[in-house]
């Protein structure tokens, strides 16, 4: 197989229909919408309903992005799913959309990097892409973290949100794609924002059950400085791998988790903060699914056109963080069903004119 670049070719997202206002907060803990709007910038987020789960909401996601790519689940290579709050210990969530979307051909597994989840899958999917591996992947971040609040915790049960984002990415030869991927960790960090039990360390009994061991725990001033240094550090990394001016990106989506780091990352980074995608305020921080879900409201808006510059910055538990350059490709206004040998020709034309463009 000819070596190609992967072109996200499709996206979707899934956000579950039961809001949770910063008001309903206050009758839970002692708190108030000014402190959580001032600190946060969250006014909103969306919590799952019953018979909601990780997988449900990433196959609603995963369904969005084949339509908008015309792919058939059945001519899926790979699914991906990033996520820190899956179904189950095991099957991996991704097995449970392979079932759900019928993709009877693909091979499915997760990747838990916990909030950098997503990031690290894309990482993944175009590398696998890139060498030829598979054709083409679907990469979902998608989270359940409100089953992992505890709401007597007023630090942690604010922050976080319910939700899924999906996109397509497949093999092209046009000259867009993933330009660069830089992931990074510190695991020596990793009790600052974690689940204490549940897993082989500390096995769910009565005992982890009564002190709240299955609850997010997080030493909340120092994720915050760190996840601001990690991610201007990422932001730099991935533009000089990409070889990409920072002057030349058109839009930065940052993980959502709260506006008062995106502010500093953009500060620190000198960028200007209208070119920062936000939508933290109406979902708080869906973890994995933050980044999917902010680049299809960007689409969306009209804030992508084919050719834009995307730099992606993501930061999460671990800890982990990780940041990737893209161009956009977006919507192909051809189908795949019904492909002739002229729309053939027209998509290879299309190809090489992408591919000369930049000489
Ligand atoms: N409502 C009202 N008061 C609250 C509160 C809430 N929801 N949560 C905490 N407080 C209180 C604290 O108890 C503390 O009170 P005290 O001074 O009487 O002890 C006070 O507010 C200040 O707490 P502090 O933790 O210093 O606030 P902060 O400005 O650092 O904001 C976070 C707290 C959690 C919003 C902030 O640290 C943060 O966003 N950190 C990063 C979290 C994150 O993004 N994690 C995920 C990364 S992927």
């Amino acid at each position: 197989m000819a070596r190609q670049n992967a072109v996200i070719t499709g996206w979707g997202f899934y956000a579950p229909a039961k809001v949770m206002r910063n008001s309903d907060f206050e009758k839970l803990v002692d708190t108030n919408d000014q402190w959580i709007f001032e600190r946060t910038g969250i006014r909103e987020r969306r919590f799952a309903g019953p018979g909601e789960s990780t997988s449900t909401m990433a196959t609603s996601a995963a369904r969005s992005a084949l339509a908008k790519a015309k792919l058939k689940a059945a001519d899926l290579d790979l699914i991906i799913v990033g996520t820190c709050s899956p179904d189950y210990l095991f099957p991996a969530t991704a097995c449970l959309v392979q079932s759900a979307i019928g993709a009877d051909r693909s091979g499915a597994f997760d990747i838990e990097a916990a909030c950098t989840s997503f990031v690290s899958a894309l990482s993944v999917a175009n590398a696998m892409i890139v060498a030829g591996t598979v054709r083409n992947a679907l990469v979902i971040g998608a989270e359940t973290l409100s089953r992992f609040l505890d709401m007597t915790d007023r630090s942690t049960c604010i922050l976080f949100g319910d939700g899924a984002g999906a996109v397509v990415l497949e093999g092209s030869n046009a000259s867009v794609g993933i330009e660069s991927a830089v992931l990074r960790s510190d695991g020596s960090k990793g009790e600052l924002l974690y689940v204490p039990a549940g897993g082989t360390m500390h096995p769910a009994d009565q005992s982890t059950v009564d002190a709240r061991q299955h609850f997010i725990k997080m030493a909340g001033n120092e994720v915050f400085r760190l996840a601001v240094k990690s991610m201007v550090d990422a932001a730099e990394e991935a533009l000089s791998l990409a070889n990409v001016a920072l002057g030349d990106i058109a839009l930065l989506i940052p993980h959502q988790a709260n506006v008062r780091i995106m502010d500093a990352v953009a500060k620190r980074l000198h960028f200007p903060i209208e070119k920062v995608f936000v939508n933290v305020q109406r979902y708080g921080n869906t973890s994995a699914a933050s980044i999917p879900i902010a680049l299809c409201e960007a689409v969306e808006q009209g804030r992508l056109k084919r050719g834009d510059k995307v730099l992606l910055v993501a930061f999460g538990g671990g800890f982990t963080w990780g940041a990737s350059v893209l161009e956009w490709y977006g919507e192909h206004d051809w189908d795949r069903a019904t492909l002739s040998p002229l729309d053939i020709a027209a998509r290879k034309l299309g190809d090489l004119v992408d591919r000369v463009r930049p000489l």
